[in-house]
């Protein structure tokens, strides 16, 4: 490998990074990281700590799954690709697809598509949406409705339901059509509502009047994530999400829950629709369905889908990518699912994530922290420069963040939010350790 300079050097020089300044890489390079195994990553100057970001919210089998890896190798072997566009498949897509129809069964869902990652398959679920009603005769269903601080990848249907302007802003004009209600936030929200529950009944109240300021029949789909990741970890009050399935079903709009991060038992349940309680429409996964050891996703649909794209008013399906059904990717998404169903990881989110919560809670005695969140291991720490005015402090964050670096822990930094999604194999040691690190950090730079 070449020196650290040169390659910080290479860096600024040729590489764009997703979400960061290309101006700003020399000023402030990444970190280069070089190596990892079970839940620790090491950084070219020999730097080692537990990686409680779990790479992009996705690593959850952590870095050592040999299963995965040797799956990996033998699909290469065998068959290293082949298309899913009409015509072909492959075994190990077919396989792939009989596993996840029978995991997320019990929230209703039938049937998969298969995608590259995560912005693919919001986009794929955005079209399902519109095609569905186009094909029972309810073309005007064209329009979609999202949550503020909604994150839903990046492609051009994605940002349009993004909740957040930073993602939106330097490409309008986005898609026509879509809409944002509030989001149940308690922390901040412009109800000054601080109880969940009663914030949970206003932001129903509010989505259920945009469907019906924006008339019905011309809605096709909510989009929602069951815990709002991105946006800084939101944790809805258990009756939204039941609440928006009967809003949704009242006014024949179809319900997409995004489960890029809750899906695979981040929340402490196999998907965060079944958390709440709730089927949805259409599923959009990705991310830890290979534990990000190969890029992919899928987009799951239900027998309301399936009866109306496979019945007499059915129709081709006009959408689909190069790597739909990616054999390797489908092989590696296999041994990942058994694994993560042999060590249910789901017992060990809840479980853990409780864990690291009491722990989390323990830091609000430092003032920079005006808030804790989490659901499993899903976990955030808002921090602000005022307590009282609740103003956020994002260069704060920055300082604490590389403060929690130097004491062994990677979190990441997120405006004024510090987030953790660890791997779902973390051990009780390591989730205290997380929350030692935090507090030092937070001693040495809060
Ligand atoms: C809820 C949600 N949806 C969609 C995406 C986009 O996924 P990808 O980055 O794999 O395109 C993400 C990525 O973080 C996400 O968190």
């Amino acid at each position: 490998m070449r020196d650290h300079n040169f390659l910080t050097e290479m860096n600024a020089r040729h590489l764009w990074h997703p979400m960061a300044h290309p101006g700003e890489m020399q000023a402030t390079p990444p970190k280069i990281i070089t190596e990892a195994a079970g839940v620790r990553i090491r950084d070219m100057d020999g730097h080692e700590t537990i990686d409680a970001v779990g790479g992009l919210w996705n690593v959850n089998l952590g870095y050592s799954c040999e299963p995965i890896k040797t799956a990996i190798a033998d699909q290469l072997a065998r068959l290293p690709y082949y298309s899913a566009f009409k015509g072909t498949t492959n075994d190990a897509a077919i396989e792939l697809s009989v596993k996840l129809a029978e995991m997320f069964g019990p929230d209703g869902m039938s049937r998969a598509f298969f995608t590259s990652g995560g912005s693919d398959s919001v986009d794929t679920a955005l079209k399902f949406a519109r095609q569905y009603h186009r094909l029972r005769g309810e073309g005007t269903r064209t329009k979609f409705i999202a949550l503020r601080k909604g994150y839903h990848g990046t492609h051009w249907g994605g940002a349009s339901v993004n909740g957040n302007p930073l993602f939106r802003e330097p490409y309008e004009p986005l898609l026509p059509g879509c809409f944002h209600v509030p989001s149940p936030y308690p922390y901040r929200n412009p109800f000054d509502e601080a109880d969940p529950e009663r914030l949970a009944h206003l932001c129903l109240k509010a989505l259920e009047a945009e469907i019906e300021m924006q008339v019905p029949s011309t809605v096709a789909a909510f989009i929602m994530e069951p815990v709002q990741g991105a946006g800084g970890v939101i944790v809805p009050h258990e009756s939204f999400m039941p609440g928006v399935r009967e809003i949704c079903d009242r006014h024949g709009v179809l319900l997409i829950a995004d489960e890029v991060i809750t899906g695979f038992g981040r929340t402490g349940h196999v998907s965060g629709s079944r958390h709440w309680g709730v089927r949805p429409d259409l599923m959009c996964l990705a991310k830890a369905i290979t534990s990000g050891y190969f890029p992919m996703g899928a987009v799951l649909a239900g027998d309301r889908l399936a009866e109306v794209f496979e019945g007499e008013r059915g129709a081709m399906i006009g959408t689909g990518y190069t790597y739909s059904g990616h054999p390797v990717g489908c092989a590696a998404a296999l041994a990942c699912l058994e694994e993560t169903e042999r060590l249910a990881v789901w017992d060990r989110a809840a479980a853990i994530g409780a864990r690291l919560k009491a722990g989390l809670e323990g830091l609000r005695r430092h003032e920079a922290v005006g808030d804790v969140r989490s659901e499993g291991m899903m976990c955030a720490l808002e921090i602000v420069s005022d307590r009282a005015a609740r103003t956020m402090d994002p260069a704060r964050a920055g300082r604490i963040y590389e403060a929690t670096y130097k004491a062994g822990v990677m979190v990441r930094w997120s405006g004024s939010n510090l987030v953790m999604s660890p791997p779902l194999i973390l051990s009780e040691d390591d989730a205290d350790r997380i929350v030692a690190a935090l507090d030092e950090g937070l001693s040495a730079a809060g």
